[in-house]
């Protein structure tokens, strides 16, 4: 059915389409601005409230400017991390390029903290080691106090608006205009006036972020809805290994926003309700610094086993007075504003209460290190789908296999971007014109919209109205969090995958209030909830099937990794609205060093 005539479609012409103006989506504009490209990024919130800006304590890179240090080590703690499950090509690449791209990032404008010596200021961050874990704790975060992402966003952002890049802004992205010859540009919503865009385009860029928002308690801020990864999934396409979801072990208790690991990487540590340094037990060697997935689960068993913080015994407790008020207030302003907001504490006299927190989406959209977005694994190399490709945290390269280390999310964004931006000039080179595009390629994104602004939903509950968008998002974000949360077993997963399933069929019955279409924020939630329950569904039934322990997904029932049977990443699709999953090797062969075989984990 046609909704409209074409003529209330606007339709723009650029080279290239960047669908999230994040630091990956922004570091890949800025490649291609640079070189005379006309580049729109579509964003859905202004450039600087990116998501990027809450991010905290650094970007890794072995300079060695505090401790001896080298990229290979770095790569060893990134593989050793992602718990063998990240492909060794794109480890190598990230790893070696990070150096080069932190001194690019000064010369930009970066406002990088400082050693006495001029040079910049590195921290120590979980699972960071010299000489391949044998050697001590390296020292490898480069930081901007405790607001690093602020500081690369914003620094980005007036490269961009320097090199003349268009910039979208509050236009939500709807769908993938795709064909047989690939993908051809994007429908998307203009949010402040209402109205529908086709933005053609020889290169679609998926710069989208987390989706950390499928679950109850995130430090991920209300945009992070998982946008890229339901575009993908609507358009046939799999996602790369959802189950995989990083916990941070230090979320303000109750509320998630993020303390920094950089708290404990200058010397703060956690304590349980017996006052007792506990994570000596789990990690006699790095201890506090041990890798995330290591600390998240310490603490979810100390609660567990009644040796908790407060009334409900359900917290841990960071200790930071010790570092004393100059020292916080300089190197750790943020998180001294974010705990007396949100935690009413003063944490230059007083402990935090923190809990593990949905912190990171560790799976996306699968890419090959160029940014490609890839179909499956056909042979030796992944078939790439054309004019595709996905940057950052809604992508999955995999960098960060089944756990992602602190401070390796900054660097793949800006390393990725670039490559990307490099990857994706080749193309311009070879595709000069934009081809005729079907005539009815905007009627799919055109319905995702009518569907909401002339539903009225089925009164399911007999009273009248459809049921309410806020009170279903709880729901399915209080499934996420109970089902699919740091410790998982068979019989609580089984039930989780039912409930969310349910869920998803009650969709139809939803309905929202306010038909208008200008400024109308209660349909971009509904758009976002659609998102948020395709990413939640493949999540659920991917974490069902893999049978092991490994990173961040760990099973009571099934508590080894089991290298023989799921060294493997996990592809989710959603195809007629059932999802299906495949399964295609780790890429365990690096680029020019050799590889390492997977070990025991210990810190
Ligand atoms: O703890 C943090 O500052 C978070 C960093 C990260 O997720 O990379």
């Amino acid at each position: 059915m046609a909704y409209l005539s074409t003529d209330k479609v606007e339709h723009h012409f650029h080279d290239v389409v960047i669908i999230g103006a994040g630091g990956a989506g922004l570091r890949c504009a800025l490649q291609l601005a640079e070189q005379g490209h006309r580049v729109a990024v579509v964003s859905k919130v202004l450039p600087t409230r990116s998501h990027t800006v809450a991010a905290q304590g650094g970007m890794n890179a072995a300079l060695g400017n505090v401790s001896s240090d080298h990229w290979h080590w770095h790569m060893y703690d990134t593989i050793k991390g992602s718990d063998y499950l990240g492909d060794q090509d794109a480890i190598e690449y990230m790893c070696r390029a990070a150096p080069q791209l932190v001194r690019e990032l000064e010369h930009q404008g970066v406002p990088f903290s400082r050693l006495e010596n001029g040079k910049i200021y590195q921290r120590p961050f979980g699972g960071q080691s010299r000489e391949f874990g044998e050697g001590g704790q390296a020292s490898r975060t480069c930081a901007a106090a405790d607001r690093t992402g602020h500081a690369i966003l914003h620094t980005m952002y007036q490269q961009n608006l320097k090199s003349g890049t268009h910039f979208y802004e509050e236009y939500f992205a709807l769908d993938l205009i795709t064909d047989d010859d690939g993908c051809q540009g994007v429908m998307v919503w203009d949010i402040a006036k209402g109205g529908y865009h086709l933005f053609q385009a020889k290169a679609v860029i998926l710069a989208t972020g987390g989706a950390g928002r499928i679950f109850q308690t995130t430090t991920n801020a209300n945009i992070c809805t998982g946008d890229g990864g339901a575009l993908v999934l609507d358009a046939g396409l799999p996602v790369e290994d959802m189950e995989f979801f990083q916990f941070h072990p230090t979320g303000i208790a109750y509320v998630g926003p993020l303390i920094t690991e950089a708290v404990r990487g200058e010397g703060g540590y956690l304590v349980n309700g017996d006052g007792e340094r506990f994570m000596e037990r789990y990690a006699p060697t790095a201890k506090d610094l041990a890798s995330r997935d290591v600390v998240s689960r310490a603490i979810a068993i100390e609660i567990k086993e009644g040796r908790g913080c407060g009334p409900k015994k359900d917290y841990v407790l960071l200790k930071l007075a010790h570092l004393g008020e100059d020292m916080i207030l300089s190197k750790l302003p943020n998180i001294h504003e974010l705990a007396l907001r949100f935690a009413g504490v003063d944490c230059t006299k007083e402990d935090i209460p923190v809990q593990p927190t949905a912190h990171y989406t560790m799976g996306g959209v699968p890419t090959n290190r160029f940014g490609e977005v890839v179909r499956q694994h056909a042979g030796a190399d992944d078939a790439v789908v054309p004019g595709l490709y996905a940057v950052g945290e809604g992508a999955c390269v995999s960098v960060h296999g089944a756990n992602r280390l602190g401070g390796n999310s900054l660097l793949e964004i800006i390393v990725f971007g670039r490559a990307c931006g490099n990857r994706v000039m080749k193309r311009l080179k070879e595709h000069r014109y934009h081809p005729k595009l079907d005539a009815d390629c905007w009627q799919d994104g055109v319905a995702r919209v009518r569907r909401w602004l002339d539903g009225a939903g089925d009164d399911v509950h007999g009273n009248g109205h459809g049921e309410r968008l806020a009170v279903f998002r709880d729901e399915m974000q209080a499934i996420m969090q109970r089902y699919f949360s740091v410790y998982r077993t068979d019989k609580v997963m089984s039930e989780g995958v039912n409930q969310i399933e349910a869920l998803a069929e009650r969709m139809q019955s939803l309905v929202i209030e306010d038909k208008n279409s200008v400024f109308n924020t209660e349909l971009i939630e509904a758009l976002e909830l659609e998102n948020l329950m395709a990413l939640a569904r493949v999540t659920a039934a991917g974490a069902l099937a893999r049978k092991e322990s490994r990173g961040a997904h760990a099973r009571d029932d099934y508590p080894e990794r089991d290298d023989v049977c799921w060294m493997q990443h996990t592809l989710a699709s959603i195809l007629n609205n059932k999802v299906s999953l495949a399964y295609k090797p780790v890429r365990t062969v690096p680029m020019t060093v050799d590889t390492f075989p997977p070990k025991k984990r210990v810190y």
